[in-house]
């Protein structure tokens, strides 16, 4: 997106509005600095002597680490419970009657919950999960709209000690299916469907279609949010509000070792199955806690606003976990940004008051096409700080953020993390940290990252390598689910000794990082993963499809869509209509949200000797429509001609 002549220039170097600094939590560069080296100097204490004082314990710990490379443990010997920490503890004190959750649904409905409340509606729904026979352990998978009862049944499982798996309503009912059966839960806790774009998402439908292969299953816990007719099985289902019935509020929260499993949450690696992140209570509670102030600046006063679904890490850490332990105001919204108009963000801004603001770079595109008319339409004063997270921020898009939306008042927090790492490790400390447009400028303290050639040695700065962290952090992730072997692998062994984050960085000469992209095979559509073997292996199941190739194209609004290098089997024709079958089929097999943007036919793929598929060369083909790199052991050349000459008739 290019900028057009009128606009002021895209700053270089965005020093801390001083009115900000002087009311930050972590207030100029030498604080921020003092508590990097304390932290650097002895991280493992650094850490203890912050979990003893911002979480609530009912057995303080013995050690703040145990750390038998790569598995590590934080805070051993502590118990604790994450809902205690999020709900019970804030209801003892004066926020008591602080609103925890603003909620508003798509067609305008809207509820605030205070922590009161919350402590409530939580219990209630533990209490419905105890009448059912669940027990601390058990696994549950959690299918929801946007709605708070989503929260409700993240933090009812977490008081109770059974480990959840949220699935993005997005995800379609196959993807649903392989995640129950991995996880081997006992429930499924959904609704009739939600609201998007006015129309109804059928989450139980989908629920119904899975569930037929899942034997582990034992119930299916149903919120009447859009009262359509669903299908009950007699036994198996329940509907929420009538378990409610019978509920009672004096569930205390299980008093659970800091290691319990907290979640798990599925997301696309190199491969065609995806990987269950596993993340415990105790560390994964504190770094989620630690950021919102460090890096969102949090006030007792603050209404923040995560634009993202729970079904995210970023919905797990930054509209549930993070924000309500550390006591704020989070803010809900069920639907899409467009509807009714594309100003319903900024609407929503206006009328709860948000004063932290985060959001997605390929959101923040989205709305720049629809032009600044809308947010003009609206004040949007109470707003003081910007974040984005998900994907590298272009700097055209940052300027547009900091002058439309933040009036170029407001500091904007370009956080770098992944759904392994659990918690934000690379982010200015806004009122710490010149900002320069496009950098997640310095980590968090307790956390020290290298960049790094293939041979896992340091590059020199300014120089693109590996990011790479070579120390354990409190909120990382603990193993793969069921897998440890393949967490080893998958993120062990790249680099001796170092935790591998598959993204491509590099440090410029006053220390800031930029992160540059993945280097693997995941593709990052909107700022969510995909991975180009899961979307092969999903067209490959079609009955017309012989090879499949996934390549990540460069894209103007969602950095990156998906292109489909796809081979037929013989005796197959009719291109024009397949294109459209399989794009959907992708939809059926994933998700609406993984369909495919483009389908290309070709007589042969690209491949070495041995057989390998060189994405390499399509991924060329796709960004420069040519290929300069080295082909020495492309199989058949002729394939290469074809190929360019297949995008030249486009
Ligand atoms: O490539 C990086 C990119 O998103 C990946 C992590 O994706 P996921 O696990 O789905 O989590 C997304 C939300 C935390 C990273 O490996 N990424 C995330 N944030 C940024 C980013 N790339 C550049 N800048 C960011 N701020």
């Amino acid at each position: 997106m290019s900028q057009p002549a009128s606009l002021p220039a895209i700053p270089t170097l965005v020093p801390p509005p001083e009115e900000f600094a002087a009311q930050a939590n972590v207030s100029g560069i030498a604080a921020y600095n003092e508590m990097y080296q304390r932290a650097a100097a002895d991280p493992a204490n650094f850490w203890g002597d912050l979990a003893a004082t911002e979480l609530d314990w009912f057995k303080r710990f013995d050690k703040p680490l145990v750390w038998e490379p790569p598995f590590a443990k934080w805070f051993e010997g502590g118990k604790l419970n994450v809902s205690y920490n999020c709900v019970d503890r804030h209801v003892k004190t004066h926020q008591r009657n602080k609103a925890a959750i603003i909620f508003e649904g798509e067609p305008g409905d809207q509820r605030v919950i205070t922590y009161h409340e919350l402590q409530r509606l939580v219990c209630r729904f533990a209490s419905s999960l105890l009448h059912l026979g669940l027990k601390t352990g058990d696994r549950a998978i959690i299918y929801m709209p946007m709605i708070p009862e989503a929260a409700i049944a993240m933090l009812g499982c977490a008081r109770l000690g059974i480990p959840h798996s949220v699935v993005f309503g997005g995800f379609s009912a196959e993807a649903l299916k392989a995640r129950i059966q991995d996880l081997e839960a006992k429930v499924v806790i959904t609704a009739d469907g939600g609201w998007r774009r006015a129309k109804e998402v059928k989450l139980k439908e989908a629920v119904d279609e899975a569930v037929k292969s899942c034997p582990t299953i034992e119930h299916v816990v149903v919120y009447k949010r859009t009262g359509s007719t669903v299908h009950m099985q007699e036994g198996r289902d329940h509907w929420w509000h009538v378990l409610d019935e019978t509920a009672i509020e004096d569930v205390a929260p299980v008093e659970l070792d800091s290691e319990h499993p907290l979640y798990v949450l599925y997301t696309s690696g190199t491969t065609g199955k995806p990987k269950g992140i596993l993340h415990t209570s105790g560390g994964y509670l504190l770094q989620a806690t630690m950021t919102m102030k460090w890096v969102f600046d949090l006030k007792e006063s603050d209404t923040y606003w995560c634009t993202a679904d729970v079904g995210w890490v970023t919905g797990h850490s930054y509209v549930v976990y993070g924000p309500l332990s550390a006591g704020a105001t989070t803010v809900m919204y069920e639907g899409a940004p467009d509807t009714p108009a594309f100003d319903r963000w900024w609407r929503l801004v206006d009328k709860y008051g948000v004063s932290i603001f985060y959001t997605s770079p390929t959101a923040i595109r989205a709305l720049i096409r629809q032009g600044d008319q809308w947010p003009a339409k609206h004040k949007l004063s109470s707003i003081r700080l910007l974040g984005s997270v998900g994907e590298p921020i272009n700097p055209a898009a940052w300027a547009w953020f900091h002058r439309v939306i933040g009036h170029n008042r407001c500091p904007i927090v370009d956080t770098w993390w992944q759904t392994e790492t659990g918690a934000i490790l690379i982010a200015p400390m806004p009122g710490a940290v010149g900002l320069k447009p496009g950098s997640g400028t310095f980590p968090m303290p307790g956390i020290s990252p290298q960049i790094v050639d293939n041979n896992g040695n340091p590059v020199e700065d300014g120089k693109e390598g590996f990011l790479i962290l070579r120390t354990p952090w409190p909120s990382m992730l603990r193993t793969i689910w069921g897998d440890p072997e393949r967490y080893k692998e998958q993120y062990w062994s790249k680099v001796p000794g170092a935790y591998f984050t598959g993204d491509a960085a590099r440090k410029d000469k006053d220390g800031y990082y930029w992160v540059l992209g993945r280097v693997d095979d995941v593709m990052n559509v909107s700022g969510h993963r995909l991975s180009t073997m899961e979307i092969e292996s999903a067209l490959v199941k079609h009955h017309a499809v012989a090879e499949a190739a996934v390549v990540g194209k460069p894209h103007e609004i969602t950095g990156q869509a998906v292109c489909c290098f796809v081979t037929l089997k013989k005796g197959v024709a009719d291109h024009e209509k397949l294109g459209g079958e399989l794009r959907q089929w992708v939809a059926h097999e994933i998700g609406p949200f993984a369909r495919p943007e483009e389908i290309r036919f070709t007589e042969a793929l690209p491949k070495t000797r041995s057989g390998k598929i060189m994405r390499r060369l399509l991924r060329e083909i796709v960004t420069s429509h040519t290929v300069a790199g080295d082909v020495t052991t492309l199989e058949d050349m002729n394939v290469l001609t074809s190929l360019s000459a297949a995008h030249d008739e486009d």
